[in-house]
């Protein structure tokens, strides 16, 4: 069975085919990253334009790719919120034209639930093609191997760590999902775009604050990240505002030209960095405690972090735990797992009809 997958929650134009759920065929993204980079984030009424422009051409190039025809297509799968609510109106309607046309099914899924679905995908020989706005072909990713889909069984605990979201949940079956926990104020990807935007860096501030670490020490300055009532809850904002006072206090001059970043800078990029993910790593631990399960997912645009991820997997050696991270490439949004979770979910009688809407919750 092909399924189309259309992502349009943020920035991204994303479109691709996955077959029978676990078969990535093609995995187009299109990104306006650059026009919003002047605005230090994501600016929404650009986002949805940018996406009404490149919508066809993603889609066209994800069926070429895949090497089918419009016509094979048997379901289309497509993200309804959360997310902007412009840019999910633009896939959505995209979505319903398509499905109305082929006269195939349309499903509409939840944003954060198809992070989770980016582990079960079966990602050999993936070639993920990046577009950027002008439609050339910016990178094409090496042959990965990645076959950590087929061993994944529920139940298990996962943490969605996107810009948007930071989310303990407790998954028993594709369509049977508990919150656990969840943000209190920024979500993780949030914060690490403020402490990067402090510091001058850039945006998205993630890679930029993972790369300055590398060669910053975690050890020469403490943040924290604030408690919250409910255990599993998280709560980001604080250390953020930690890391804007450190900075004004002691003069840190920000915007360097790259790599001619002070220690200084350094070691609050590491320092802030280790104590999230400490944060991260120990209400992750507690929720498979809670849940007495040994399995944890991680997913979402944070967990491309090599740093969680080498931390995470000692952890996990030390727990007996067994963690399981998407590929790199699957981390950020793309719409090979809305593919993907669409098939399991109309496999279990999930469809929507032409009235589908927005769902910003
Ligand atoms: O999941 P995603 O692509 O979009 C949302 O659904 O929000 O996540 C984007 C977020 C951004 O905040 C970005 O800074 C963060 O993921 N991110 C990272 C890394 N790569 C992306 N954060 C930490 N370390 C990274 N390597
Ligand atoms: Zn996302």
């Amino acid at each position: 069975m092909y399924v189309l997958g259309i992502e349009t929650s943020c920035d991204e134009t994303a479109a691709s085919i996955v077959k029978d759920g676990r078969r990535i065929l093609s995995n187009v993204v299109s990104s306006s990253l650059k026009e919003h980079k002047k605005y230090g984030g994501v600016v929404p009424e650009i986002a949805s334009r940018m996406q009404l422009e490149s919508i066809t051409k993603v889609v066209d190039c994800a069926v070429k790719e895949a090497k089918i025809k419009l016509k094979n297509i048997n379901l289309v799968s497509v993200t309804c919120g959360p997310g902007l609510a412009g840019s999910l109106l633009v896939g959505i309607s995209f979505a319903k034209s398509i499905s109305l046309g082929l006269g195939v099914p349309l499903l509409g899924l939840n944003h954060l639930y198809s992070h989770i679905y980016a582990n079960f995908l079966w990602c050999r020989k993936v070639k993920n093609t990046f577009l950027t706005t002008e439609n050339r072909t910016l990178e094409l990713s090496p042959k990965a191997i990645f076959l950590n889909a087929e061993h994944l069984a529920f139940p298990f605990v996962a943490l969605i760590v996107s810009g948007g979201h930071t989310t303990l949940f407790y998954v028993k079956d594709f369509d049977k999902i508990d919150i656990l926990g969840a943000t209190c104020d920024d979500a993780c990807g949030e914060a690490f775009d403020k402490v990067a935007k402090i510091l001058g860096l850039g945006y998205p501030g993630g890679p930029l604050i993972e790369r300055l670490a590398r060669r910053g020490n975690s050890k020469n300055l403490k943040f924290s990240c604030s408690n919250t009532k409910e255990l599993l809850d998280f709560s980001f904002s604080g250390i953020k505002t930690a890391v804007l006072y450190y900075v004004k206090k002691h003069s840190i001059a920000p915007a360097l030209p790259a790599g001619r970043h002070s220690q200084l800078v350094r070691d609050v990029a590491a320092s802030f960095q280790e104590t999230v993910i400490d944060t991260l790593i120990k209400k992750s631990l507690l929720a498979c405690k809670f849940k007495k399960t040994n399995r944890l997912v991680i997913g979402g645009g944070v967990a491309a972090n090599t740093r969680l991820r080498e931390r995470l997997y000692s952890e996990a050696e030390k727990k007996g735990l067994n963690i399981y991270f998407p590929h790199p490439k699957l981390c950020m949004d793309n719409a090979a797992m809305v593919a993907g979770l669409g098939y399991q979910l109309f496999k279990k009688g999930y469809k929507s009809g032409l009235d589908l809407n927005i769902d910003l919750n």
